[in-house]
């Protein structure tokens, strides 16, 4: 209902909107909008009224508010309970509190800042407020450890989906970067809590770079990351970016959780779509040991391992970075 209001009054812009005329339109009391816009308030919308005139937007902020996240996402089972931060640390680390507290499947933790971001092999993840989408998910999958990395990729997916809805197409580089022009757009860093045969949850913590221009990235980071507003030429909504995330991703985890073979089988198949690793001449640097090799990223197989032809044969690598060599 919020969200409608919302909707509502910014697509009305300068002009004001009646009570009445939301009211008919939600099919609720007059009475009923003037407390929905007091809730509004609370949350920092800033609405001005006028009598006779109705409502509208002083300034809409542009939040993350969790009602406002929660409000009509089409989804079963991501979303149900979403978690605002206004500035954290890490939303992984949220995330693995409220795991600890027995949330349910699904569990969103999402930050305007993060002043601790954490990035895969312990770098750090550039997180400044309002800029992007900094969120955790909380999973409780009826899966065996091993298949936790391919949650991993069912995100990169996710993401790519959300970015079609955008007219943006996605390149997924292996395991679940996402790029555009050489440039980083989506980090995404995997934390497992399980026990041998099952897994007790999982924590997918994604950060989404959406409206940072190249001169607002720190120096060191200009060169190889971008955001969604560089590649769509315009300011992108990080809340109905968040949404489609939300909800597309919900598909698919829905699929898995069904019918965890065939629902693996059809993500990895939308993995390869969007992927820009395969086939191509690339270095691995090995997660454990930090040595790397070359070869031929031939394929992923059923487990989402990148399979690599090497002069000594084929290499199957679970986690590490990819690094795309160009031809010569
Ligand atoms: C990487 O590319 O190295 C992974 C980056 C993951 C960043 C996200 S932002 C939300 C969540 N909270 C964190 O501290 N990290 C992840």
């Amino acid at each position: 209902m919020r969200q409608k209001i919302i909707e509502m009054l910014r697509n009305t812009g300068e002009s004001f909107l009646s009570g009445e005329s939301i009211a008919e339109r939600l099919g609720i009391s007059r009475a009923a909008v003037w407390k929905h816009v007091q809730k509004l308030r609370n949350d920092g919308y800033d609405i001005t009224s006028r009598e006779r005139c109705g409502y509208k937007f002083t300034n809409a902020p542009d939040l993350l508010l969790a009602n406002d996240v929660k409000d009509g996402l089409d989804t079963q089972i991501i979303g149900r309970e979403v978690y605002y931060f206004p500035s954290t640390d890490s939303t992984n680390r949220e995330a693995k509190i409220l795991a600890y507290k027995k949330v349910p499947d699904g569990t969103v933790a999402v930050a305007e800042e993060q002043t601790g971001g954490k990035g895969r092999l312990n770098r750090d993840f550039y997180s400044p407020r309002g800029k992007g989408i900094w969120f955790s998910l909380v999973l409780r999958p009826k899966l065996v450890p091993s298949d936790a990395p391919k949650c991993t990729l069912l995100a990169a997916v996710a993401i790519a989906h959300a970015m079609d809805r955008f007219g943006l197409r996605a390149q997924i580089k292996w395991p679940n970067d996402l790029m555009f022009d050489g440039r980083k757009l989506v980090g995404i860093l995997t934390e497992l809590s399980a026990e041998m045969s099952r897994i007790t949850y999982i924590v997918l913590g994604i950060g989404i770079n959406v409206n940072i221009t190249r001169e607002e990235f720190p120096t060191e980071l200009r060169n190889t990351a971008t955001s969604l507003m560089e590649m769509a030429g315009e300011k992108i909504s990080r809340i109905k970016f968040l949404r489609a995330v939300l909800e597309e991703f919900d598909k698919l985890y829905v699929d898995i959780t069904n019918e965890p073979k065939g629902g693996f089988m059809r993500m990895l198949d939308e993995w390869r779509r969007y992927n820009i690793t395969l086939g191509k001449p690339v270095r691995v640097i090995t997660a454990s040991t930090g040595e790397y090799f070359n070869g031929i990223a031939r394929d992923i197989d059923a487990d989402g391992a990148l399979l690599v032809e090497t002069d000594g044969g084929l290499e199957r690598v679970f986690a590490g970075d990819v690094s795309i060599r160009e031809a010569k």
